[in-house]
């Protein structure tokens, strides 16, 4: 029996019967989370649970106070009519205000569609955009990415393929995403930035290769934002003063952007995204579209073919909170960025709690500039795969995802999410990395 913080004996036999072995590394963010669930029930020892990416902050009170004000008046209208698909006018007023103050790009409202949070914004944009054209049926993933946008595309049928940007930063980006587009198959490009496994930032050197490279082939970039302004190198909090967030939409007019309200705003609960249409996009005519769409204009095929047969519309009340909310925020009276800066605070402290205690961050540069600290980051310990580290964390009551459920190719690593660890359990955890690295060295 091994002298681990956590009851050697106990982990074993619920690793064992878990289910998950022998490779464990291949395990869901759901199936970590009942694991850990198990053994934090069986051991009665509070894990630091690092697996899910769950807001830990309050939502603000801005928007709690706004739903609520709108569920109490509007019995008649809010909790028992339809919405329109379409969306909320004010809500697509304040989004295409919030687009022009803090991207700097101009949309009108009409380009802004909520969506049931971007999980259904991206399975809506999948429907759609792999439509467009006969051939054109394939989405590139820029990895590593969110697993569950791999699994929509498996459970609509849709093709596609990835390839881990690790080694693929800077000017080698042209030619690696060239190769697959030339080709003439990929209907779109997918990626989130900053990035949920890495939190590594595409530079605007990037971006542009991404957007001249999407204009050249006419291919639609997806750039998921859920993570908005919250590379906190830059102060992106301020209306209509730049820097604004960095996005693909200054290069190429093929985009579409999938914004969140789960992270900037710790609204995941409500479940609401926003979806940006590019206007070029939005009114453009596709003949594709006509096998599965009554129009093939895109803007009406996503919004009344896609997001109609996925939900009646987005609830009332979500979308008047929100409305108030982004107003508050483009006005300058609250500020967003502040609210979740917390999670970089803490992820500095994680950090280099795990490098201290002997473990290296895989994902550490964006163009040999240190990432920046956020939401999540990648770890790795020498010498171990990342199915034993994630296996042997588990004894010293640390749970995390292996990197390898996110295409990555640095199987080693593993994504650990600050969100959930609070300032008074650094104390366990740096406990917990030295039992650890005393153990493995
Ligand atoms: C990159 C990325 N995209 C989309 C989502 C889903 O967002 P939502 O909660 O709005 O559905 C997440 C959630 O973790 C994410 O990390």
């Amino acid at each position: 029996m091994k002298d681990t913080p956590i009851n050697y004996t106990i982990v074993n036999q619920i690793i064992e019967n878990s289910g998950l072995k022998p490779d464990m590394s291949s395990s869901t963010i759901r199936e970590i989370v009942r694991i850990v669930n198990d053994l934090e029930k069986a051991t009665g020892e509070k894990y630091i649970r690092m697996e899910m990416g769950v807001p830990g902050l309050p939502t603000p009170q801005i928007l709690i106070d706004a739903e609520i004000e709108a569920l109490k008046n509007g019995s008649k209208t809010v909790t028992s009519k339809y919405p329109m698909i379409e969306g909320d006018a004010e809500l697509k007023k304040e989004s295409a205000r919030f687009v022009k103050l803090f991207i700097n790009i101009d949309v009108e409202p009409k380009h802004c569609v909520p969506a049931v949070g971007s999980m259904q914004s991206a399975m809506a944009l999948f429907l759609t955009v792999n439509r467009l054209h006969e051939k054109r049926n394939k989405i590139l993933f820029i990895d590593p990415g969110f697993p569950v946008q791999k699994q929509q595309c498996h459970v609509l049928g849709v093709k596609y393929e990835t390839f881990d940007v690790y080694n693929f930063r800077g000017e080698k980006l042209k030619d690696k995403i060239e190769s697959y587009l030339k080709t003439g198959e990929f209907s779109s490009i997918i990626y989130s930035n900053p990035n949920n496994p890495s939190w590594i930032s595409f530079t605007e050197k990037e971006l542009k290769i991404i957007g001249d490279l999407a204009t050249k082939y006419e291919t639609i970039v997806l750039e998921d934002l859920a993570y908005f302004g919250m590379d906190f190198r830059q102060d992106y909090s301020k209306p209509g003063v730049p820097p604004y967030q960095p996005t693909v939409a200054n290069y190429t007019k093929n985009y579409i952007i999938m914004l969140s309200s789960s992270k900037v705003f710790s609204f995941a609960g409500q479940r609401l995204g926003i979806i940006i249409v590019s206007p070029e996009l939005f009114d453009k005519s596709y003949d594709g579209l006509k096998r599965n769409f009554k129009k093939d204009v895109f803007g009406y095929a996503l919004i009344y073919g896609s997001l109609y047969t996925l939900s009646a519309g987005v609830n009332h009340s979500s979308q008047i909170g929100m409305a108030k909310m982004l107003k508050a925020v483009n006005e300058g009276k609250y500020n967003f960025v502040e609210g979740v800066k917390p999670y970089g605070e803490r992820a500095k402290v994680i950090k280099k709690l795990f490098v201290d205690n002997g473990f290296k961050i895989v994902y550490d540069k964006d163009e040999g500039e240190p990432i920046s600290d956020g939401f999540y980051f990648t770890f790795s310990y020498p010498g171990l795969s990342g199915n034993e580290l994630l296996e042997d964390l588990l004894y010293y009551g640390i749970s995390a995802i292996s990197l390898k459920i996110t295409g990555s190719e640095r199987t080693e690593g593993m994504r650990a999410c600050v969100s959930q660890i609070l300032p008074e359990q650094f104390e366990v955890l740096e406990y917990r990395l030295k039992k650890f690295n005393e153990n493995h060295k």
